[in-house]
């Protein structure tokens, strides 16, 4: 499919019709947020993905409208990190060095521009970048899913408290920022026939 055809064909579901999606396509598209650009490399989150039925249903009173949750194939959880501590720098540099094949110390000017960036933020400053990368993440998935035909809707309508504590996040340390269910429009779901609503080319952008 032509990507402009599958971003035109994507909409935000309301309501799956409870298919599950195959598990090789489901990797397909876990890859593209695997892929995503992140500023320094440094992946700031993680990538939780819900498969059992038990646990979408214990997540349906995390959410203000569960009819997404309850008929989905998957969820997928994105979660930002708070901080970046020397232990996590380190262990970026050691997996350079393990995949390119480099000492750890020929990556020090790398090393030293990283310390340099994140000591410069605050924690606030350093969460709010984390969550910025964690959006690049949701983008490629859903992209990823257009093209294979998967529908996804994109949520933040979560109780915050409430989903943290049933997927056991500790709250000083991560934040769930955005969730994407995953699956198959149903039938029933009206938004589909909806005219997509987005400002005019000349209103949105400008060439200079
Ligand atoms: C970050 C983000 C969070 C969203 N949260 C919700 C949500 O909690 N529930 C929902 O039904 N739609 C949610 N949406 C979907 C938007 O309402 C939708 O993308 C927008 O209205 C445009 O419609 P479309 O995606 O169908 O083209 C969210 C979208 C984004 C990008």
């Amino acid at each position: 499919m032509n990507y402009l055809e599958a971003l035109s064909k994507r909409y935000s579901v309301k309501k799956f019709n409870s298919e599950i999606i195959p598990q090789e396509t489901l990797q397909n598209i876990l890859q593209s947020g695997k892929l995503a650009a992140s500023s320094l490399g440094l992946q700031p989150y993680k990538i939780l993905v819900v498969e059992s039925e038990e646990m979408k249903k214990k997540l349906i009173p995390a959410f203000y409208n569960p009819s997404q949750v309850s008929t989905c194939s998957h969820l997928i959880v994105i979660i930002s990190k708070r901080s970046i501590n020397e232990n996590y720098i380190n262990g970026y540099f050691n997996h350079i060095s393990e995949v390119r094949n480099v000492t750890v110390e020929s990556l020090d000017p790398f090393k030293n521009n990283i310390h340099h960036h994140i000591n410069e933020k605050n924690d606030e400053e350093i969460f709010n970048w984390a969550e910025k990368q964690s959006y690049i993440v949701l983008a490629n998935l859903m992209y990823a899913a257009a093209i294979e035909n998967i529908d996804t809707c994109p949520m933040e309508g979560f109780r915050q408290d409430v989903i943290e504590e049933i997927l056991n996040i500790d709250p000083e340390a991560e934040k769930v920022t955005v969730t994407l269910a995953l699956g198959y429009r149903s039938g029933e779901d009206s938004f589909q026939h909806m005219k997509k609503v987005r400002k005019p080319d000349d209103k949105l952008f400008k060439f200079i």
